[in-house]
């Protein structure tokens, strides 16, 4: 019975909701997604490794960075990911940033934007241009430990459980309409990396089924009316 298991196993999760038991539907086209990373990119990976298992039917069609040198980029090029850097350094403002994140992106004709460890505010310019299509990733159960360093803060607030959280953006940070949850243990003896880490893993887990729902929410990549007969 699985409320029995050692919920201190340290690869033990709660996941909310589970992976969808029935299979994709037939006749849906591969959804186009686009990845905003700043740093390591494992979620990035993740993800694309999700898509070319199919599920979710996507494809990462694009990634964008805003540091340079960053190791989203390297992986970028180890997956055959098409990859550019728009550097907030050189914009003068978040909006300016958004703006050109926008004219990155339109072209690519993107279902969704998945933002996989992007460490930019983003601005109603951003969300505007894609309503319902940003998904976000966060180290935490939201609404605890918004913002900076959740890992951290979950130590020091001594919680016992803490996870993950994807979800869509909201104009606030760290806020918008969840899509999925998993909760993992804080064990004796934790710091911030082994902590860290055991989020991160169940991170890789939930961002593919965030993107498959946020899909399926939308109605994106189904036939078009009639299209089927
Ligand atoms: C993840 O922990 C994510 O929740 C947070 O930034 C981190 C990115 O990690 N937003 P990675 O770059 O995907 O390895």
């Amino acid at each position: 019975m699985p409320a029995l298991l050692d919920p201190s196993d340290p690869d033990r999760s709660v996941q909310w909701p589970l992976p969808p038991a029935r299979p994709l539907p037939t006749g849906q086209r591969a959804l186009r997604l686009a990845v905003m990373a700043s740093g390591n990119g494992s979620n990035f990976e993740a993800l694309v490794r999700a898509c070319r298992q199919g599920s979710p039917k996507a494809e990462v069609v694009q990634l964008l960075v805003n540091n340079p040198g960053c190791g989203a980029i390297a992986r970028a090029e180890r997956l055959a990911i098409p990859w550019q850097l728009v550097d907030h350094r050189q914009q003068p403002s978040r909006e300016a940033l958004d703006q050109q994140l926008i004219a990155s992106l339109q072209p690519q004709a993107v279902d969704l934007v998945v933002m996989a460890g992007w460490m930019r505010i983003v601005t109603p310019v951003l969300i505007a241009a894609f309503p319902n299509r940003l998904v976000n990733i966060h180290p935490s159960l939201l609404p605890s430990f918004r913002g900076l360093n959740a890992v951290g803060q979950a130590l020091a607030a001594g919680v016992t459980l803490t996870g993950c959280t994807a979800h869509l953006v909201g104009e606030a940070v760290d806020a918008g309409p969840i899509l999925v949850q998993a909760a993992v243990p804080v064990l004796a003896g934790d710091d911030a990396i082994s902590l860290g880490q055991r989020i991160q893993r169940q991170e890789h887990r939930i961002l593919p089924l965030a993107v498959q729902l946020a899909a399926e929410r939308l109605g994106l990549g189904q036939a078009a009316a009639g299209a089927q007969g």
